[in-house]
């Protein structure tokens, strides 16, 4: 990519100036052919580490390494030209320190070529969230259902329903902000909750589950077109189905590889 292009990329800072205006558009990307379709389409890409269930068959993102997030990160950010790329920090490569969440964090950005990282936590991850910005690093934070703590939380529920849950998300709502997030991501929040955080923060809070309240919305690519098909989470809007397309597809290949069919003359070199 040249540098022209590259200097069209929506920048966290761009991102961060979107607060209350028109609604930032997210979705995540995996792979450079799903990347090319939606990057002129949306404001930011989130390789996410969803690709644990959606890429990689796991039960949970527990699972994910940085070498994987490195992978999918570089064919991501080589195939996008317009859209803000961000990577997910997986679980264990960021918590015990804001040191181990620097150099995680730069390895991520050097090998991938992304322009910031997400990281999950709240009040607990303000000090390291301060430490990576002061150092060149933007970071996207991810409160309300976290889901690399799925086995400390014991499910993927709604959080928040009740007022002791949500003073504590607000309060790390205010603490993210305060340490220089340039976006909140809010999972699973009732409605309530994520218009009071996102009144009260001056950074833009993108909501998967969160609803309309939100300064942007995102979704797992792979749940929006229908993809993903194991189970189907009520905050999920299908604006495709493609897994039928998909299997209707491998289905007709098989026949006609079965009945010598295909390959066709048109598909055949001469001699
Ligand atoms: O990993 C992911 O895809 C995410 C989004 C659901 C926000 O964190």
């Amino acid at each position: 990519m040249t540098i022209q292009a590259q200097m069209k990329r929506l920048t966290p800072p761009a991102i961060r100036a979107r607060k209350g205006g028109e609604p930032i558009v997210c979705l995540t990307s995996y792979t450079a052919s799903t990347t090319r379709l939606i990057d002129p389409h949306v404001d930011l890409i989130l390789v996410g580490d969803s690709l644990a269930m959606t890429i990689y068959g796991l039960d949970s993102t527990v699972g994910v390494t940085v070498d994987m997030m490195i992978a999918h990160g570089r064919a991501v950010a080589r195939s996008a030209a317009h859209a803000c790329v961000v990577v997910d920090l997986p679980f264990g490569s960021y918590e015990e320190s804001p040191a181990q969440a620097f150099r995680t964090a730069a390895r991520v950005m050097a090998d991938t070529g992304c322009a910031a990282v997400k990281l999950e936590g709240g009040t607990e991850m303000a000090e390291t969230i301060r430490f990576l910005t002061a150092r060149g690093v933007p970071v996207m934070a991810h409160i309300g259902l976290t889901p690399q703590s799925v086995n400390a939380l014991g499910g993927y529920g709604v959080r928040g329903r009740k007022p002791e849950e949500a003073a504590a998300i607000l309060a790390d709502a205010l603490a993210v902000d305060a340490a220089g997030a340039f976006s909140v991501v809010i999972e699973k929040t009732t409605e309530s909750l994520s218009r009071e955080m996102t009144e009260r923060i001056a950074a833009p809070t993108i909501g998967i589950g969160a609803s309309v309240a939100c300064d942007g919305q995102i979704l797992v690519i792979d749940d929006a077109i229908g993809l993903f098909t194991a189970f189907r989470p009520k905050f999920v809007k299908r604006y495709a189905e493609i897994a039928q397309p998909i299997a209707a597809a491998a289905q007709a290949y098989a026949a006609e590889v079965r009945a010598r069919q295909f390959p066709g003359p048109e598909h055949v070199f001469g001699p």
